[in-house]
């Protein structure tokens, strides 16, 4: 029977070479990352932190650990660092836990406004334990508009404030934030997980010196496994260590723990910022040929990895009858008939259901990891127009598929 799964994966390895993947939270691990996952390392219990285990035999994970936070902290320039969080998802809960109790209110951007489900979100354990005041974007420049914020603090008077995004493609001030939480007497807790990558090549500027909690995921931008961790001061080192173990989660994954080290490791590299400035050339590169094309980028551009765009503006200027009019769900839908992924997304102030929002994310951590630049990014957006403009002719859809397989060849994201 395992024979199926490892055939499953090699299925799953030929449709990621196949495809041009525009998911702006995806990106592709190095051989070395991968090989540190799938370690013998996943055999150890260690419950606990290094040097004060539930478990005997840990004297070799606990090197791996002391390791990845020593890197983790090098590379942020952070006093405390916790790598055990599994997820983005469980960094957030981890902080939540260490500061808050059920019923305490927290500001956090709102979903439909580019914040993630951890921010608040009803459907979520955030916004079912927590009190969460949803903050969003300014109508005229679609940016975060940091007087609102203030206001609602003024007003809520939250424990936490929370920044950072999955859909904003716009720098995050983290100094005026840092302003609003200490004016207001509350904690700022940033979550950088998309970013992530951006901040340690200092392409982005850095929310340590303003943030009293960083949290992150570590496959976005940052390139490394699937994981997450959190940066926090010195003071709340105890609790958030507390917080993770026993509080939230068992033994940590400690052969997730080697990768995430080599992960910090390769993001000091010169590799690595070279890297990570192709991704924000790109991504502008895109947004801009978008806009040259006709269509609405929200915000009007991008100084990070993503953007989105908005397609009910498209809709409106080719005055498309209702028949034939363009949403996210449709363009996703399109565009991997023709082995382009990309993910639908809400727009700001959407009118629509996130089932079936009106925009597209687009995002460039991937493309750029297999060596895409400029031009190629340019002949992306082209593929895109085509599929949208022909998409009820199935024959240039089968056309174009092939030649987005052809393109993908030229860059293989394993060499081996
Ligand atoms: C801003 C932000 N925070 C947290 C998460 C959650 O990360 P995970 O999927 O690892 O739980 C995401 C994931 O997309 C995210 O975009």
């Amino acid at each position: 029977m395992q024979n199926y799964i490892f055939e499953l994966i090699k299925e799953e390895k030929i449709r990621e070479e196949k495809t041009i993947n525009l998911i702006a939270s995806e990106n592709y691990a190095s051989p070395e990352i991968l090989q540190a996952t799938g370690s013998i390392l996943t055999n150890k219990y260690a419950e606990g932190y290094p040097g004060a285990r539930y478990y005997g035999g840990c004297q070799v994970v606990d090197k791996v650990e002391t390791y990845a936070i020593d890197m983790c902290k090098k590379l942020f320039n952070a006093e405390h660092a916790n790598v055990q969080p599994h997820s983005g998802s469980s960094a957030n809960f981890g902080v939540y836990f260490s500061q808050l109790k059920p019923g305490d209110t927290v500001l956090g951007m709102a979903l439909n406004a580019g914040g993630h489900l951890t921010h608040g979100h009803k459907i979520n354990f955030s916004g079912s334990i927590f009190n969460f005041v949803p903050y969003g974007l300014s109508p005229e420049t679609e940016q975060l508009d940091y007087d609102e914020i203030e206001i609602l603090a003024q007003q809520h008077k939250p424990k936490i404030i929370v920044a950072g995004a999955s859909a904003y493609s716009r720098t995050i001030d983290f100094e005026k934030l840092h302003k609003i939480s200490t004016n207001n007497n509350c904690l700022l807790l940033v979550d950088m997980a998309h970013i992530a990558g951006l901040i340690a090549a200092e392409l982005h500027p850095s929310p340590i010196p303003f943030a009293d909690f960083i949290s992150s995921t570590t496959h976005k931008t940052l390139r490394g496994p699937r994981s997450g961790f959190i940066c926090c001061k010195a003071e709340f080192a105890q609790k958030i260590d507390k917080a993770i173990m026993p509080g939230i989660q068992g033994g940590p994954l400690m052969h997730v723990i080697a990768a995430k080290a080599i992960a910090f490791e390769q993001a000091q590299t010169k590799e690595f910022k070279k890297y990570q400035e192709q991704v924000i050339k790109n991504a502008k590169a895109m947004a801009q040929t978008f806009t040259e094309l006709g269509y609405r980028v929200v915000s009007g551009g991008t100084d990070n990895h993503l953007f989105l765009i908005d397609l009910q503006d498209k809709n409106k200027k080719d005055n498309l009858p209702e028949t034939q009019k363009l949403s996210g769900k449709v363009v996703e839908q399109l565009l991997q008939k023709c082995n382009i992924i990309l993910n639908r997304n809400t727009i700001p102030f959407d009118t629509q259901p996130p089932t079936n929002p009106s925009g597209i994310r687009i995002g460039t951590p991937a493309i750029t990891t297999r060596g895409f630049v400029e031009t190629h990014a340019c002949s992306i957006v082209h593929f895109i127009d085509d599929a949208i403009k022909n998409r009820f002719d199935d024959d240039f859809l089968n056309k174009l598929k092939i030649k987005v397989e052809q393109f993908c060849k030229n860059f293989p994201i394993y060499k081996d």
